[in-house]
């Protein structure tokens, strides 16, 4: 494939990509292989809103990912699993053992009635059955939905309902850390409650004594013996749906945000290759999760697609100690590390003993996603991870997004800290002002759109095309808006400023206030809430809860912060939770969150206009709670 290799070849590309934006995606599409070439190369328009890339094509994202590279690449490892336990064995699949585990278990699942799209739910730790699991629905046609396995027993019921999932692929257990999460109890709760589910498929990764329900789970090394190992990639349509990724929005409800195949496939591989400017033979270390966006699209579809090695990693950042990435960039000799600002921020706060005795200088370039990066955190990470010789690429994307839109290129994009820079070839972002129009200037702010289609976007949120048109086509007729808000310097650099609707990013991960507020507004205690983030020196944002309860009673507050936790699962858990006696809302009923948000913030110096307030008494009230709470402010 093209990869660009001067600044200059990438202005020429992105002044080529946007003049003819349908030679050069023809271009980058005839880099991979189909069994029917495409008919028309776009077809497009936001209102609907329709997008069709490739149409009438027919390719395989598996084969694409594997396949392809088997006569030059058979003996190159594919992927390194690092389990969480540095003691335990690390294992290598080179491509040609990942295609016989994926033609397997591609097969199995075949045996078990999986058609052309049939939902699989994956709910699985970072373990290489994780992956195969998801390579064979691509290759059978399946559309896997993965649920992160932090999520909690009736987050999963919800998401494997509203899509119908057919068969759930999950492990017995997992340790975080020191720390044994038993994933199949939490299935059997969810499973209680699904009755699309006709197999559960567990992968023996502990060896714990599990629960097993006769005629619907079985265990995946059992599904294994007197399997077939031949398996033909199944010609799929270019529009025909990949997967489906729950992500939150500003109501209560996930959104299964869909992505199609061709689309998706060559979008990612492109950008994997340029964005980190890979070469061959290096090793790709994504400290991701593949229950997220980042993990499916730069921890597997993206390096496998250049015939990459990428790295699993099974732990945490701090087991056994806060040395630990740097273990196994040390162990594995890593080139590319990705990873996100929350971890970076965890780390700095560690110290830099942790570096000690640590060889770092296989790195070659450094990754950032998930959140806006600061200026303080960039640079510890470029002086001490990178020693000042890796360039970072601050990568701003999105589940919809499919793959990085927005992004420095490693070595060749002149670097700014915080600044994501420049648009990639094919991506024309705008900036809006507060009446709807493009700002054509330069050293301005505004709501961050896409004006024109890139092969990788989201198509639809399965079974709800309207809320999708709603949610991204609507505010902003006939662009696409992101949700965030951003600021372009006068060299045209973008910095992304973060979130301008009700999601907030806590650690990287994307939580919905309307999400906390229903879970938060199942306690018996609880008459309502109003959730909002607050700047947090190590998550990014920290959740802020205002509830409103029945009757004062003692550890409520942490009782509130538990059944969160249980709702939805730990990693949403509010920090603090204050206890009002009314919320702010206007006349006609809403709550008015930038007062909230304020308050949590502890700027209360100025809460701005409060006159559409139904009772402004409320404001002060709220307002001596968290100052007390927070030890006076
Ligand atoms: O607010 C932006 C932030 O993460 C949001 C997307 O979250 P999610 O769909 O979970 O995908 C995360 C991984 C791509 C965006 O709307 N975000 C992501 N990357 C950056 C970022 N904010 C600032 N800088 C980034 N590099």
């Amino acid at each position: 494939m093209q990869q660009i290799n001067s600044f200059e070849a990438y202005i020429k590309a992105y002044q080529n990509s946007i003049d003819n934006p349908e030679q050069f995606w023809d271009g980058v599409a005839h880099q991979f292989h189909w069994t029917k070439p495409w008919e028309t190369t776009l077809e497009w328009n936001f209102t609907e809103p329709s997008i069709k890339w490739f149409a009438g094509g027919e390719t395989n994202l598996c084969y694409n990912c594997i396949d392809r590279h088997l006569p030059t690449k058979a003996n190159q490892t594919a992927i390194i699993f690092e389990p969480n336990n540095p003691d335990e064995e690390v294992r290598k699949l080179t491509y040609q053992e990942l295609y016989i585990e994926v033609c397997k278990f591609a097969n199995v699942l075949k045996s078990l009635g999986v058609n052309k799209g049939d939902r699989v739910c994956i709910y699985m730790p970072m373990v290489p059955e994780g992956a195969i699991a998801m390579l064979a629905c691509a290759r059978i046609g399946a559309i896997h939905s993965v649920v992160f396995a932090g999520f909690s027993a009736t987050s999963l019921a919800d998401r494997i309902n509203d899509s119908e999932c057919k068969i759930l692929i999950t492990a017995d257990a997992v340790y975080r850390g020191d720390k044994l999460v038993a994933l199949k109890n939490i299935v059997d709760e969810a499973l209680a409650n699904c009755p699309s589910i006709k197999n559960c498929i567990i992968y023996n990764n502990r060896n714990e004594n599990i629960n097993i329900v006769p005629n619907r789970d079985l265990w995946w090394h059992n599904l294994l013996v007197h399997i077939s190992a031949e398996n033909t990639a199944e010609p799929m349509d270019s529009e025909a749906p990949l997967f489906i990724l729950y992500t939150s929005g500003s109501t209560g409800k996930p959104k299964g945000v869909l992505h199609t195949t061709a689309g998706y496939m060559i979008y990612v591989g492109y950008t994997f290759l340029n964005v980190f400017n890979y070469q061959p033979q290096e090793i790709f270390w994504c400290t991701a999760d593949i229950g997220w966006v980042t993990g499916h699209s730069y921890l597997i579809y993206g390096p496998l697609l250049n015939g990459a090695t990428t790295i699993m990693f099974e732990g945490v950042p701090n087991y056994p100690n806060a040395g630990r990435f740097w273990d196994v960039v040390d162990k594995h000799q890593v080139n590319i590390f990705y990873t996100a600002p929350t971890a970076i921020r965890a780390l700095e706060a560690q110290g830099t003993q942790w570096f000690e005795g640590k060889d770092l200088s296989s790195l070659r370039v450094l990754g950032s996603v998930g959140e806006p990066i600061n200026e303080e955190a960039w640079q510890w990470y470029h002086k001490n991870v990178g020693h000042s010789n890796c360039p970072i690429v601050d990568t701003w994307w999105q589940t919809e997004t499919g793959g990085i839109l927005i992004s420095p290129i490693a070595g060749i994009t002149p670097l700014k800290p915080a600044f994501a820079t420049l648009p990639l070839p094919g991506v024309q972002p705008v900036l809006m002002d507060a009446n709807g129009n493009e700002i054509t200037e330069n050293d301005v702010e505004g709501n961050l759109c896409i004006k024109f289609p890139w092969p990788g976007m989201s198509r639809t949120l399965y079974g709800d095309h309207e809320r999708f048109r709603q949610t991204y086509y609507n505010t902003y007729k006939n662009y696409y808006f992101t949700g965030d808000g951003a600021r372009r310097d006068h060299k045209g650099y973008y910095r992304i400023t973060g979130r301008v609707d009700d999601v907030i990013n806590v650690s990287g991960h994307r939580i919905g206030t309307g999400e906390v507020e229903d879970a938060i507004n199942t306690h018996a205690s609880v008459v309502e809430s109003a959730v909002v983030g607050f700047p947090h020196d190590i998550k990014g944002q920290g959740i802020c809860a205002f509830v409103i309860i029945t009757t004062p009673q003692e550890n409520l507050e942490q009782e509130i912060k538990e059944t969160v936790s249980k709702i939805i699962g730990p990693f949403a858990k509010p920090d603090r939770i204050i206890i009002v006696p009314g919320l702010p809302k206007t006349r006609s009923g809403k709550i008015m969150r930038r007062i909230l948000r304020k308050i949590a913030e502890g700027d209360i110096s100025n809460l701005g206009d409060v006159s559409t307030l139904l009772d402004p008494g409320v404001v002060v009230e709220i307002r001596r709670l968290a100052g007390v709470f927070r030890g006076g402010i």
